[in-house]
């Protein structure tokens, strides 16, 4: 973990209220995998004091070597901030932080599922699988069309299925129907996305009694992101207290739900 001033190389919108800043990697951040985060700080002096947790998007080569990407949704003034950062801009972040995605070796028919700007993650998860000649099927959920990650974005190779709440593209309805039918498909299964979709898929595990590995990305309210302050603490239903930034952010669905 470090903290880093990285100046912007890209910033754009790509879709809906969603950005996308681009950084050099740094030496430090090298080591990330998909499904980590680092905190980003929003502001040019203390406020906002807090950063902002936001996942490793995807990595690229560019002119100037290995870039890094973030991809956010304006949801208030710190992310709003972020978005109107532009080429040559700084953004000062710590990370990478927490447990990111951990696939199983030797295993070939990968189930991706997000919600929302839960989709973050699994671009560069999608396209380390496929790297690695693996089969991916992807599920992305929105309210509606514009919320949906531009399919020509996403590796050629990864199988996407689209749903959307007001069936204005994909399958009308939630990310949980295609979940439950590709369940039997996928070796392993990992989500991000808001808590009632995770109690939604775990609905669909524990029915199907599967023992298959579903791991989620937890969203959780961060505000040191590296176990000091409580703030995101949950609680599993078998009892105890997690920290999303430590434990996590990624858990097996069971050990939240069961
Ligand atoms: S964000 Fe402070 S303990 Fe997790």
């Amino acid at each position: 973990m470090q903290s880093e001033t990285l100046e912007v190389i890209e910033s754009a919108r790509l879709y809906g209220e969603t950005h996308v800043l681009w950084f050099p990697l740094p030496d430090s951040f090298k080591t990330a995998q998909p499904g980590q985060f680092v905190m980003a700080y929003c502001g040019e002096g203390y406020d906002p004091l807090l950063g902002r947790a936001l996942s490793v998007h995807r990595t690229r080569t560019g002119p100037r070597g290995i870039e890094f990407a973030l991809l956010f949704d304006v949801v208030g003034r710190g992310t709003a901030w972020l978005a109107r950062r532009e080429r040559g801009d700084e953004v000062r972040m710590v990370g990478p932080l927490g447990r990111g995605f951990e696939p199983r070796p030797n295993v070939q028919r990968m189930l991706l599922v997000g919600g929302g700007i839960g989709v973050a993650p699994l671009v560069g998860l999608a396209e380390g699988l496929v790297a690695e000649g693996r089969e991916v099927t992807m599920v992305l959920g929105a309210r509606s069309e514009a919320g949906v990650f531009p399919a020509s974005l996403l590796p050629p190779a990864v199988e996407l299925i689209v749903t959307t709440e007001d069936g204005s593209a994909g399958e009308r309805g939630r990310v949980t129907a295609p979940f439950e039918r590709l369940l039997g498909w996928c070796d392993q299964a990992f989500a991000c996305g808001p808590n009632p979709m995770f109690e939604a898929m775990y609905g669909v595990v524990r029915a199907s009694q599967t023992a298959k590995p579903v791991q989620a990305l937890l969203e959780g309210g961060m505000a040191c992101g590296m176990g000091i302050c409580y703030s995101c603490a949950v609680f599993p239903r078998r009892g105890g207290v997690k920290l999303v930034c430590h434990d996590g952010p990624m858990f097996d669905l069971r050990d939240l739900y069961a």
